[in-house]
Formats: C-alpha cells, sequence, structure tokens
C-alpha cells in the first residue's frame, strides 16, 4: 500500500490530475492515445514502482489528458503475467489509478475469437471471463483500504455499459459481438486442443491479459468495460494456419479506430 500511495502522489504532484476514467489499451489498439488531448505522457521508467514494459507493440507511457469530455488515464502499453512479472507488479497500474480516483476502467485486448460466428477483425464486447491464470492477484494478505477479502463477482462487467456500447456500435454501423474472455497466461497461443477445450468450458475468446485487472479494478469497487479484438480465429489452428504476433497487431491496428469510436462515445455518454 505504500508502493502504491507514493506511485500515485507522484503522479498527482506531476498531473495536477485527478482522473475519474481509466483506459488499458492492448496489443497494436495504442491508437485511441491520438484521440486524447493530452496534457502529460509519462514513460513508465520514469514512474516510481511501476514496471517497464518488455514486448515489441507496447509502447509503455501512461497519458493523462480528456478524452470525451472527461480527463483520462491512459495506459499505452500493459504489463503481463508472461513477461514474468508477478501479479502484485502486473495489477500495479491499475490500484494506483484508484488512488488517483479512477471510478470507471475501460479495458481492451487483442484475442484469438472460439466462437465460430466470429470473423477476425471483429470487436467483442467482454460480458464476463473465466479465470486460468496459475492464481489470482487477490491472493495473499487483504488490502482492506482497497477492498473486501472475498469480492464478489456476479456483474464484474457493467451490464448499463455494456448495453450502451451496443447502441453505440449499432447507431455507428459496427458490427460487434458480445462474449466469455477466458484469460490464460501465455505466452504460447493455444494448440487446437486447448482452443476446443476452451470454447467447451464456455469462452468465445482467449488472450494473455485482462482478467488479473479487471479482478483487481472489481477488488477496489472500480466500474469495468472491455472489449476483445479478434484478431486470429482458433478455426485457423485446425487447418495448421499459425498465426503470428504480426499478424494479430494488423488486424489489431485494423480494428482499432472501431474500438476507439466506442470507448470515445461510452466514455462521453459517462
Ligand atoms: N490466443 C491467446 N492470445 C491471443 C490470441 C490467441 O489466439 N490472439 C491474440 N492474443
Amino acid at each position: 500500500m505504500k508502493q502504491l500511495k507514493e506511485t500515485a502522489a507522484f503522479l498527482k504532484e506531476r498531473t495536477g490530475m485527478e482522473p475519474g476514467v481509466g483506459i488499458i489499451l492492448g496489443s497494436g489498439l495504442g491508437g485511441l492515445v491520438e484521440e486524447i488531448n493530452i496534457s502529460h505522457r509519462i514513460a513508465y521508467e520514469d514512474i516510481p514502482g511501476f514496471p517497464v514494459s518488455t514486448v515489441e507493440g507496447h509502447d509503455g507511457r501512461l497519458i493523462f489528458g480528456e478524452l470525451g469530455g472527461k480527463e483520462v488515464v491512459a495506459m499505452q502499453g500493459r504489463f503481463h503475467y508472461y513477461e514474468g512479472y508477478p501479479m502484485e507488479k502486473v495489477t500495479l497500474p491499475v490500484r494506483v489509478m484508484r488512488l488517483l480516483g479512477v471510478h470507471t476502467l475501460f479495458v481492451s485486448n487483442a484475442a484469438g475469437g472460439l466462437n465460430p460466428a466470429f470473423e477476425a477483425g471483429d470487436l467483442m464486447i467482454i460480458r464476463d471471463h473465466i479465470n486460468m491464470f496459475p492464481e489470482n492477484p487477490l491472493r495473499g494478505p487483504n488490502i482492506d483500504e482497497l477492498g473486501t477479502r472475498f469480492p464478489e463477482m456476479s456483474e464484474t462487467y457493467c451490464k448499463k455499459l455494456i448495453g450502451q456500447a451496443k447502441r453505440i456500435a449499432a447507431d455507428n454501423n459496427i458490427r460487434f459481438q458480445s462474449g466469455v474472455y477466458i484469460g490464460s497466461p501465455g505466452p504460447t497461443l493455444e494448440t487446437p486442443a486447448e482452443y476446443r477445450m476452451f470454447h467447451k468450458l464456455g469462452a468465445d475468446a482467449t488472450g494473455m491479459s485482462t482478467v488479473p485487472e479487471i479482478i483487481t479494478a472489481r477488488h477496489a469497487g472500480m466500474r469495468c468495460f472491455g472489449i476483445s479484438v479478434i484478431t486470429n480465429l482458433s478455426e485457423q489452428s485446425e487447418m495448421d494456419k499459425p498465426t503470428t504476433h504480426e499478424e494479430v497487431q494488423s488486424v489489431a491496428g485494423t480494428a482499432a479506430p472501431r474500438m476507439t469510436l466506442v470507448f470515445k462515445k461510452l466514455i462521453e455518454s459517462l
């Protein structure tokens, strides 16, 4: 808690801002930043207590500014469990956001589509998730100042925001899906058998992030909304057509403007 408070105090002092909206941008989805009226850009390496992002395509900056008429703080690049960070570090930025005053968290990610109705480039509004990480980020002594020992998870993704997002997408002729995201550690993509298993477990899309951040956000009482950009399909693996990181980035890039529009209008409507 001491480190969290120090990091939050540093950012408050540096920016003079106490944003109510937090945004986490996934692989290839950093383009949303161009829509932000930016007042501060701070590299992770310059933030005390922050880990430093290592993956290509993840920029590693905290952006403060205004989007849709609201003060926002956005992570351009996130910390993944597969990079080797302990869960405490993966989720540290979310807790720092909470201490800054963030009440609503928007997350995005690139994900593999498991639902046969999905197409590459689709947006999937996350309705719920399944945690397949080998641990829960809340394991260990509870930080009572942030939230309760046994957080309730019946409405992890805010139904009201989901409804609003669907209306916004429909009004703007944006094709969208909604479904369950299953988060697993990576860094391997799934074998064909694993993709089939995840679909049988009830998931529509799979990726290597989001779940730890959302659990931590819900623990701290934040309202959550998420979009997965479907960058590849599990059926590719059945046809021995490998998915590459470049493909994931490039498909995410083509879908990013649609995701950005939904986020922006949703934030406007808050
Ligand atoms: N699996 C896991 N993570 C991913 C995938 C996938 O197929 N595509 C993009 N991120």
